[in-house]
């Protein structure tokens, strides 16, 4: 299959998926996005046993199409955010390592679509974070679940809450990417290091994967019942009942 803004090529077992609209800076729009949900389905079909994620020309992805955006209803917006969520998940549940090259921005969706992947090496003069806070959204690609896995807590709180651009060598440093490698050796270091990953033993890495995903899941599944559980569980009790009263009372509550 081909497509006008996605490329997808192989070297050997390896393929590399290439995000092809660089009058843009590879921003994505809704036929990116589904280009690459087929790119990635094809990929699959064909058994690749690594696979690589970047941009074309001297962008990794700049983010969602703001131009596509700004005139979304709610409605949309919701449909728009699934969307970008089901890439992000396909490229989560690709069943090899997916590695990210990172080569230039790599902001906004495009920071979510890298978080996604196994691994990120990054270029560079590469500039990577969520600038959403700026233009009055939030992270909807993923990044505010993804992120504090990939980068810790309060790195990927001052990135989100600030909107912060950090540069290679700073993204290394809170561990949202792996390694930075000079620009002219970026392409060379990610098809080392897809190579690399293509020779070990398949289904072992395959399985390591899916185990890996597995324990991000049920940890967050895991805490959401104990909110739950902890949230429901204080209904009842003297300080519930006295707080909403004392509310509903206009008065100071008076707690155990
Ligand atoms: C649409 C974009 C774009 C984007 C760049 N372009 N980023 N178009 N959406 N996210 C376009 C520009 O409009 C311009 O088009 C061309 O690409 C080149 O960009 P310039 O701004 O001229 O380049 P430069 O001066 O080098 O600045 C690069 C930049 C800047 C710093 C990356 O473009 C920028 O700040 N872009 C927006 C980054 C951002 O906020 N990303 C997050 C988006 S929100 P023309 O036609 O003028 O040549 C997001 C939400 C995800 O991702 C979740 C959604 C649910």
């Amino acid at each position: 299959m081909s497509w006008e803004t996605v490329t997808l090529e192989w070297d050997g077992d390896v393929a590399t998926l290439t995000i092809d609209r660089p009058d843009a800076l590879n921003a994505l729009n809704v036929e990116t996005l589904e280009a690459m949900q087929e790119a990635l389905a094809e990929a699959k079909r064909e058994d690749a046993r690594a696979l690589v994620l970047t941009g074309a020309g001297n962008a990794f992805i700049a983010g969602a199409d703001i131009k596509y955006m700004q005139d979304l209803s709610t409605e949309e917006a919701l449909e728009w955010g699934e969307l970008g969520h089901a890439v992000a998940d396909a490229i989560e549940a690709f069943p090899a390592p997916v590695v990210a090259a990172i080569n230039g921005f790599a902001l906004g969706g495009g920071c979510e679509m890298a978080a996604a992947c196994d691994l990120r090496v990054a270029a560079e003069s590469a500039v990577i974070g969520q600038p959403e806070i700026d233009l009055g959204i939030v992270p909807g690609f993923g990044g505010t679940q993804r992120l504090p896995e990939v980068a810790g807590e309060e790195a990927a709180r001052r990135i989100i809450y600030l909107g912060q651009r950090l540069d290679a060598e700073t993204a290394a440093e809170v561990g949202l990417v792996g390694e930075v490698v000079g620009d002219d050796e970026l392409d060379a270091r990610a098809s080392d290091l897809a190579a690399e990953l293509a020779e070990k033993p398949a289904l072992a890495l395959r399985g390591a994967k899916r185990a890996m995903n597995q324990r991000a899941e049920g940890s967050k599944e895991a805490g959401l019942g104990y909110e739950r559980e902890v949230f429901a569980g204080l209904f009842g009790t003297h300080d519930q009942r006295e707080g909403m009263e004392a509310f509903v009372e206009d008065r100071d509550p008076s707690f155990k």
